[in-house]
């Protein structure tokens, strides 16, 4: 039986450490794609020499033609530029924006049926993109955030309490921003929460390191950003789809009216399986949590917005978002693609919720 076909576009720091994992589980071949000429398929070619001395019989092409990416089951999208000590995600937006449109276009062109998983920052809006971009239903766009946030909740955790990084569970929701939501009553240690095992300082430490954790390696590096346990994060996303896992993670996915927000991407628990998202899953919020998401999916909402102001300005796509504060606004301009039936309304959060 063939291998699935896993395409990894961007690589770079993200992407070719995403493209490393898969081809050495062996549990797809691999494109590596790049805009660079020779810079993939040198990576490519250095893997493959890997593969005798790793022991695997995947296969890995490297190259800068989307022909090469036909009938790709997955494609992951790690164009782009990586922030710099400084630089928000937020100053990524307009450059990054047109390289995800311009990658998506193409790879969604030569692969109708694959599975879109985001990685490009910043994230949260760049799913946005792909998903209009694409036209793919939403189930098929999945944005990856959720899984690196709890995974470095999860090493504070474990750290803090000198116990196994494997016996740690965390859910971090939100957007992946500053705003993002370490939920401590859902994280957990072999199932305890750790609300029982912490003051709410130490959380606190904890929770303030988790929102910061990105910011804090960009400044240790000082040129480029995280890429090991991004890496890892994208790998168990592709590994739950790709064989059928029905693993809950959080992941940014389309919101349509669960937890009160409405055509917005933002990071929630789903069941991830070959169908992609198979559903979101909802949990019960305090007041205090569901303010604290509700104002991070509002952030989503302004970012959306000032990409659909920076499209229209492009002449580039139509966007259809709503202020942080309700009202639909919509910034009208022919699209590449039509944006999904499903996706067609108002982003943000319904006046009520
Ligand atoms: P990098 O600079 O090492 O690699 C980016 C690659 O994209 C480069 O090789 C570049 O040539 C390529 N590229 C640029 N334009 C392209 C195009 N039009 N077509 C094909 N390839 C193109 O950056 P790195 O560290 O790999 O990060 C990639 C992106 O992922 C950044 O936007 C970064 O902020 C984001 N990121 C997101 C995370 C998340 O949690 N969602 C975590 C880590 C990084
Ligand atoms: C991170 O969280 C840069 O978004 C990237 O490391």
């Amino acid at each position: 039986m063939p291998r699935p076909l896993v395409t990894v576009v961007g690589a770079g720091n993200v992407g070719a450490t995403t493209a490393q994992r898969i081809f050495e589980a062996a549990i797809a071949d691999v494109v590596l794609l790049d805009i660079v000429e020779g810079m993939p398929q040198g990576k490519a070619l250095d893997l493959a020499q890997a593969a005798p001395v790793v022991g695997h019989d995947a296969k890995i092409t490297g190259t800068n033609d989307y022909a090469d990416t036909a009938g790709s089951d997955i494609v992951v999208v790690t164009s782009g530029l990586a922030r710099q000590p400084g630089m928000s995600r937020d100053d990524l937006m307009a450059k990054n924006a047109s390289i995800v449109r311009s990658v998506v276009q193409q790879a969604a062109a030569h692969s109708p049926d694959a599975i879109l998983i985001v990685v490009t920052n910043p994230l949260d809006a760049m799913c946005h993109v792909a998903l209009e971009t694409s036209a793919f239903p939403p189930q098929r766009v999945i944005g990856m955030a959720g899984v690196l946030d709890s995974a470095r909740f999860r090493t504070f955790i474990a750290r803090e309490l000198g116990v196994s990084v494997t016996d740690t569970h965390a859910f971090v929701l939100g957007g992946h921003g500053d705003t993002m939501v370490p939920l401590p009553r859902y994280s957990t240690v072999a199932g305890v929460p750790i609300t029982e095992l912490m003051d709410p300082e130490q959380i606190e430490r904890l929770v303030d390191r988790t929102r910061n954790g990105g910011a804090e390696i960009v400044s240790m590096l000082k040129s480029g950003s995280a890429f090991y346990a991004p890496a890892a994060s994208v790998f168990q996303m592709v590994d739950a789809v790709l064989s059928d896992r029905k693993r809950i993670l959080p992941c940014a996915v389309y919101l349509q009216g669960e937890y009160d927000v409405d055509g917005l991407f933002v990071g929630v628990p789903v069941k991830l399986g070959r169908g992609g998202v198979e559903e979101v899953i909802q949990i019960d919020l305090t007041e205090e949590e569901r303010s604290a998401f509700l104002a991070s999916a509002d952030s989503v909402s302004e970012l959306v917005q000032k990409l659909a102001e920076q499209a229209a300005e492009l002449g580039l796509s139509s966007v259809e978002v709503a202020p942080a504060s309700g009202g639909a606004m919509t910034a009208e301009e022919p699209a590449p693609a039509a944006i999904p039936e499903s996706a067609q309304q108002p982003a943000g959060r319904p006046a009520a919720g």
